[in-house]
């Protein structure tokens, strides 16, 4: 099963691009495609559209195109419900020690890494990124 994770631009911004990755295979997720991006305020809009009400909706625009993210295709047995345990809660100060988020987010926004919340929207995300095609050349 895939699932799609972002290591957001305060993480790449900040050099922690390489041992967030060694944390994500250490916990059992190969890497099936990734591409390092700089989002366009479009293609945020579009890929955060669920929360365009939102108070936090344009500054998370804002931040997500502020500067270059790495957008990975992750596979590994059940990846969406592990994925999210790895990573921790949105806010790192909730998160759980040891995870992604407590070890380098800064805030509830500059949160260092997003992971899809359900199957439904991981295979939404991971078309967003990458084409059926370069997931089975890659694979
Ligand atoms: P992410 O997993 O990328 O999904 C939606 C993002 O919105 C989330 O991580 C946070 O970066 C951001 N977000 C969610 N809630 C808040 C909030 N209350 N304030 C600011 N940003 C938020």
């Amino acid at each position: 099963m895939l699932t799609l994770a972002i290591i957001k631009p305060d993480a790449v911004h900040a050099g922690k691009t390489g041992k967030i990755l060694a944390q994500l295979e250490g916990a059992g997720f190969q890497i099936r495609a990734a591409r390092l991006v700089k989002l366009t305020t479009a293609q945020a809009e579009a890929f955060y559209a669920v929360h365009r009400e939102r108070p936090f909706y344009r500054p998370l625009v804002a931040f997500m195109t502020s500067g270059p993210a790495l957008a990975l295709a992750l596979e590994r047995e059940d990846a969406v419900a592990r994925l999210r345990e790895v990573i921790g809660a949105t806010d790192p100060a909730e998160a759980k020690p040891g995870t992604v988020r407590k070890l380098y987010a800064e805030s509830k926004e500059r949160n260092a890494i997003h992971a899809s919340d359900s199957p439904e929207n991981a295979a939404r995300e991971v078309a967003f990124f990458f084409s059926e095609r370069e997931l089975r050349e890659l694979g």
